[in-house]
């Protein structure tokens, strides 16, 4: 009897442990996220990354980075200043230009020379307005050298000529006698500006020709050919790619294009919140399983760049061209009031995480993503910067891109996460993302986001010998995930300091707040 009850008492201890050990596992995969970073500094994460997109669109380029001469900030000729210090402040490494659609109607000689003698175009694209073409080929150079950024062109190819495009090349990046270089000089430009990037045409599957991956792959070729590498300024010409999930549009180009005659090839995605064209949703006003479906449309980044990288690992084994992610970005229905073929959004915390995400995703796949443009900088999509009159904001997406600027060229550090899920509708989002890199003064900083919009998350970073004696945080958050700034209230979402960490030994807690961007620096 005493036997029975002994045995019956020992296997119930025994089923209360496996109980207990499953409810603290099923605790801690619901609550804790677990991070293991490789002391293995592997490749570089390209500053190019961190791109920008500055096209001839609703108030981007006009009344955005151009404005009118009686317009009263502090301007050079007629560039906005504040907005280039805050560029400056980010270190926008590269302006990608001028379109987007507009640049496979766009003919550069229509915008150079005296302002008053430049034709005027219907800018067919965006809202039909009258193009005055003051902002030309030299205003767009000069923007860049301000932000002290490389300029990212997008020659024609939809409605352009091989010549054309080959002389545009002549007259931006030859130094010695001849027809092109002498109308820059007569324009008052002495020397090449040696642009480098080059992209060949936009959206050529679409709006730059609706053409297929096979003519497109043909007619690269012969504009890339007569794209000429000037004295002391080669071109890193790029495809014009894939949109989404076109894999086969890689898959072509890749086969029929010779990997030396490019440097990269692109890829454009958008987040759609609803995942409909036709009616996206709105910036601001949404709920939580549009929340929760905007980040699942966000997080598909990562296959996407996973899916595009693996064909072109088939044809470039030795990763010598790069994935260019040239336009990315939320999409949502325009501000109500606004012209719809403007663009206009406001930008939210949610905006925020969607960017803060992604870019961790591009970091982690550093090894082929050289090169990304969010579209776009100023007052288009989802912008860094809103303007209105002299008055001018600073997103949450603007935040993020200061946030991450530390990994700019820093190597890349392998990390392995374990994420909890967040789980809304019966589909899953794993609820952490993070990425790290080194910097050359021996600096880790790992970007950790926590989309869950509610659960703060407990994460264990496994440090694996990275040194940290002094460690720091930052942190964007907000109250709500439909959080903006506005022009009355500008600093409602901000960075702040963060010290939700503790160190133990070589192991790091970081307790995570919901809807929250952290970024930690460890020395
Ligand atoms: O960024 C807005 C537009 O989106 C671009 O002009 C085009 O390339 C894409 O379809």
């Amino acid at each position: 009897m005493n036997v029975q009850r002994n045995l019956s008492l020992s296997a119930n201890i025994v089923k209360l442990f496996c109980i207990t050990v499953l409810l603290t596992s099923t605790v801690m995969a619901q609550d804790t996220a677990v991070i293991s970073l490789q002391n293995n500094a592997k490749w570089t994460i390209s500053k190019h990354i961190y791109g920008h997109f500055s096209e001839h669109l609703g108030r981007c380029i006009y009344d955005g980075f151009w404005v009118d001469p009686s317009l009263p900030v502090n301007k050079k000729d007629r560039i906005r200043l504040d907005v280039v210090e805050a560029l400056k402040k980010i270190k926008v490494p590269n302006l990608r230009w001028p379109g987007g659609c507009f640049a496979d109607e766009y003919h550069w000689r229509d915008g150079i020379g005296p302002r008053d003698q430049r034709p005027k175009m219907v800018n067919t694209n965006w809202g039909g307005v009258t193009e005055d073409n003051s902002f030309g080929t030299h205003e767009f150079l000069e923007l860049c050298s301000l932000i002290g950024c490389e300029p990212f062109i997008a020659g024609n190819v939809g409605s352009g000529t091989v010549e054309e495009m080959s002389k545009w090349i002549e007259y931006l990046n030859f130094d010695g006698e001849s027809p092109m270089s002498k109308i820059r000089k007569e324009n008052g430009r002495e020397k090449p500006w040696k642009v480098s990037f080059w992209g060949v045409g936009n959206e050529t599957w679409g709006c730059g020709g609706n053409m297929t991956p096979e003519f497109y792959a043909d007619q690269y070729k012969r504009f890339a050919s007569f794209a000429k590498n000037y004295p002391g300024a080669p071109l890193k010409k790029v495809v014009s790619g894939a949109s989404d999930a076109d894999y086969n549009w890689t898959e072509v180009c890749m086969k029929k294009i010779p990997l030396h005659m490019m440097w990269g090839t692109g890829l454009h995605y958008y987040t759609l919140p609803s995942g409909q064209w036709s009616k996206k949703g709105s910036a601001t006003s949404f709920d939580e399983p549009e929340y929760f479906a905007t980040m699942k449309n966000a997080l598909f980044m990562d296959e996407l760049v996973t899916r595009h990288s693996a064909i072109m690992d088939k044809y470039d084994p030795e990763k010598r061209v790069a994935l260019v992610v040239d336009e990315w970005g939320i999409w949502t229905d325009v501000e109500p009031g606004t012209n719809p073929g403007f663009l206009y959004q406001q930008n939210s915390l949610r905006d925020a995480l969607v960017a803060a995400s992604t870019l961790n995703i591009f970091n982690n796949h550093s090894e082929r993503v050289r090169m990304a443009n969010l579209a776009q900088t100023v007052n288009v999509l989802q912008a860094l910067i809103l303007t209105e009159k002299e008055k001018m904001l600073l997103t949450p997406t603007y935040h993020v891109f200061d946030l991450f600027k530390v990994h700019q060229d820093a190597k890349y550090l392998p990390v392995n996460l374990k994420s909890p899920e967040y789980i809304s509708g019966g589909k899953k989002n794993p609820s952490v993302n993070v990425s790290a890199s080194i910097d050359s003064f021996g600096v880790t900083h790992i970007s950790l986001v926590n989309i869950h919009p509610t659960k703060q998350i407990t994460t264990v970073v496994y440090l694996n010998d990275i040194v940290a004696k002094n460690i720091s945080g930052q942190i964007l958050t907000a109250s709500q995930l439909t959080s903006i700034n506005t022009f009355e209230k500008p600093n409602n979402v901000v960075i702040s300091n963060f010290s939700g960490f503790k160190k133990n030994g070589s192991n790091l807690t970081v307790t995570l707040p919901a809807k929250s961007i952290v970024v930690l620096e460890l020395k």
